[in-house]
């Protein structure tokens, strides 16, 4: 019965909302003062945060092929920007040393350009969804620091340099560092040593001088790690190397970490360069251990007490989700001097890696959409304030 009316209740303020837009819409010609108003409010997120920063969403394989029909008017009404999910990444896109596999991400590239948005190359170099081949000699052993690099070379010159002129930014190296802010002791790192970050850039760099260039990573907010990558993105730009900006991946959740803590991770970095909140979802699951960040490879078995809203999001968090959206965007407003981009790390919730991380299997609502790609109240309180302010006007 509760759950029967949390469902009626969201999908009334689902009606509401998109009733709402479509009214919008429809009144295109009338004259009233009160309409006019309505039409001046945006209701999508693109317009809505229109000289303030970009809006992406990381389109997983099939989005990107266009098999997944109604995915594509949500991603062309709200978003500006698209981040490959997985299909750029090393072992989807180049599984064996010869072999390479572009036709996912060629596909990202052309919807990209269709619908004029940017795109965001994720990623060149990172210690996972890497094969093991590229650590290896072939013969089962370590490879050498110099074959290493070498493959490294020429992954980034064949991926960075075919999608050359049509990639707005890399991530070139993404969560090269531990939460202490030390240096991650990756396959990277203890073969090739800190040369791989420089190495990294300067590729990228001498392959597509025109895309930016940047640094990502989880757990940014921690004063340590945000530390760890002033003092990495600093040391490579003091030695002339181009690195345009940092990503702090949005990977957080409802109560954690605190605005504050966001803040002063945004107002550091933007002293280095531009400021992305990428992969930006809010997990509103309970999780057995107080767990933050994303490191893909910390994972708990599946429980069902931590799967604890299979029949739908209960109107209390349903609530608290979308204050905490208000809330961060609140934030990004503020410092949309600092900010260049917003991605979220999905398009809908029935899309979103959360659903089978840290535990496989679960039914999460970190997103603005819900699994039907109809708009959550969260989305509302993205948009409301916005819409507030174009009225007043
Ligand atoms: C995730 C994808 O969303 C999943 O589909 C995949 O199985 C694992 O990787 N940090 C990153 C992203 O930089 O690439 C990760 O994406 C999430 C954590």
């Amino acid at each position: 019965m509760r759950l029967h009316k949390t469902l009626l209740a969201s999908s009334l303020l689902t009606a509401a909302l998109t009733f709402s837009c479509n009214d919008a819409q429809q009144n295109a010609n009338a004259t009233t003062t009160e309409t006019e108003a309505a039409i001046a409010a945006p209701n999508s997120l693109k317009a809505a945060f229109e000289g303030e920063f970009t809006i992406g969403a990381a389109l997983n394989g099939r989005q990107a092929m266009g098999q997944d029909a109604d995915a594509i008017p949500v991603i062309t009404q709200h978003f500006n920007s698209l981040t490959a999910e997985n299909i750029m990444k090393w072992g989807p896109i180049h599984p064996e040393p010869d072999k390479y596999n572009f036709e996912p991400a060629d596909a990202l590239v052309a919807l990209s350009e269709q619908h004029g948005m940017e795109l965001i190359g994720h990623t060149l170099v990172w210690h996972n969804q890497t094969p093991d081949w590229v650590f290896e000699n072939g013969k089962g052993k370590p490879a050498s620091k110099a074959q290493l690099l070498q493959r490294m070379e020429g992954h980034i010159r064949t991926v960075a340099g075919r999608y050359k002129g049509k990639v707005h930014g890399w991530d070139v190296v993404n969560e090269a560092l531990n939460d202490d802010g030390t240096l991650r002791q990756s396959k990277w790192l203890t073969i090739a040593g800190e040369e791989f970050l420089e190495k990294a850039y300067r590729l990228a760099n001498e392959v597509d001088p025109e895309a930016e260039l940047y640094y990502n990573d989880y757990n940014m907010w921690k004063p340590a790690k945000r530390d760890g990558a002033i003092r990495l993105v600093r040391n490579l730009q003091e030695k002339g190397i181009r690195v345009d900006g940092i990503g702090m991946q949005g990977h957080w959740g409802l109560e954690n970490p605190s605005i504050a803590q966001i803040e002063e991770s945004i107002i550091a970095f933007s002293k280095l360069g531009k400021v992305m909140i990428t992969e930006l979802d809010i997990d509103v699951l309970p999780n057995p251990s107080n767990r933050n960040g994303a490191d893909i490879d910390a994972t708990f078995e599946f429980d069902e007490q931590y799967n604890v809203y299979t029949n739908g999001l209960p109107d209390s968090v349903q609530q608290k989700l979308a204050q905490r959206y208000a809330d961060i965007f609140a934030l990004f407003r503020k410092h949309s001097d600092k900010i260049s981009r917003v991605t979220f790390w999905g398009v809908s919730d029935a899309n979103s890696w959360l659903n089978d991380w840290p535990i496989k299997g679960r039914t999460s609502y970190p997103l603005l959409f819900d699994r039907n790609y109809q708009p959550k109240p969260a989305l509302e309180a993205v948009l409301q304030p916005v819409n507030k302010q174009a009225n007043a006007q």
